[in-house]
């Protein structure tokens, strides 16, 4: 039985195959069910006694090597004649995946919402599909105000009270219809204007308006806010405040940050004046106050509403609005180490 075991060891380990076919009929010849092993530990039962030991053992080896040889064998052909290739290191780590990065318009936003949330404002959301009261009437817009003009406003055929909402603005009647002061919310969000002003405007665009109600707030509230958010975002360190007029806010400003004149496309972005338009503000008109059921007696508050389009052309010095649109990876790997 030595002998057999030490031959069939031989056998084994000389074998060679590469294609599957020639593998299994070795796997069944030595380990199939009527295989040569199988035989093996039946004639191992006849043996002495004092035999069995050795005997075991040297089976037992053979019975390893088998395996062994098929695993060996297997794993050689799934990977292919490739592995054969000694220029192919099969194991070396894959190269750059390609991950994609994220829209400037995307980074921005996160990065405005961040500083507002920093000094205790949370994020509110509310449907681009408004009815008018949400958009216009419950904000202070008289039933002729030119915004509601159809050259500006989507409207939704089926339903002449629906529009496309046209600013954020809607968010702010939202929040006060269903909360109790204090408020102090940032709300992002999709706007939609019928602009056929240019072949380069663009029918939909971003905000991110806020809204600050409580007991006592002021117009230095606003302004120190809004300081506070330019400087943050722009590292720029002078605003001003021009009069402005909105619906929905009394008073109402603009505001504009000082970016000053020491390059020549400072002189271009600020067409030369030093100053650029950031936003829109101004403090809730009571009016609105009391359509959204918040007692203007008791309570003021301040709103503001910024462009993200602008706001991030502003940051990078992008020129054409074209680019946030077009998804050319070229532009926007640009931005990948803002992620
Ligand atoms: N809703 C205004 C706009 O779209 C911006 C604004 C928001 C102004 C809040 C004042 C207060 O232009």
């Amino acid at each position: 039985m030595k002998e057999k075991i030490d031959s069939f060891l031989a056998e084994v380990a000389a074998f060679e195959a590469s294609n599957p076919t020639d593998i299994e009929n070795f796997r069944i010849r030595f380990a199939g069910r009527k295989g040569i092993l199988n035989d093996l530990f039946e004639d191992f039962k006849q043996i002495p006694n004092d035999q069995k030991k050795v005997m075991g053992q040297e089976l037992n080896k053979l019975k390893t090597a088998v395996q062994e040889k098929i695993d060996a064998l297997q794993s050689a052909t799934s990977t292919g004649s490739a592995s054969k290739d000694p220029s192919l290191d099969m194991t070396r780590p894959t190269g750059d995946w390609g991950v994609g990065t994220r829209h400037p318009l995307s980074t921005v936003r996160r990065e405005i919402l961040e500083i507002f949330e920093r000094i205790g404002f949370t994020v509110a959301d509310g449907p681009e599909i408004e009815d008018d009261w949400h958009v216009f009437s419950g904000l202070n817009f008289p039933p002729e105000h030119p915004a509601r003009d159809m050259q500006d406003t989507f409207f939704i055929e089926k339903d002449p009270d629906m529009v496309l909402r046209t600013h954020t603005s809607s968010v702010q009647v939202r929040a006060m219809e269903t909360r109790k002061p204090p408020l102090r919310i940032v709300m992002p969000g999709r706007v939609f204007r019928n602009e056929a002003i240019s072949s380069r405007a663009h029918c939909q665009f971003h905000q991110i308006e806020g809204l600050y109600i409580d007991e006592g707030v002021s117009f230095a509230d606003m302004k120190q806010t809004l300081l506070y958010f330019a400087q943050e975002f722009f590292g720029k360190a002078k605003i001003r405040l021009r009069p402005s007029y909105f619906p929905f806010t009394e008073p109402s400003a603009e505001m504009d940050v000082y970016w000053g004149l020491n390059s020549e496309a400072d002189y271009r972005i600020t067409k030369g004046t030093g100053w650029l338009e950031i936003l829109g503000c101004g403090m809730v008109d009571p009016n609105v106050l009391s359509a959204s059921g918040i007692d203007p007696e008791k309570y003021s508050g301040f709103a503001f509403g910024m462009g993200i389009e602008r706001i991030t052309m502003l940051r990078y010095q992008i020129d054409d609005l074209r680019m946030y649109f077009e998804n050319d990876v070229r532009f926007l790997k640009q931005f990948d180490q803002l992620v």
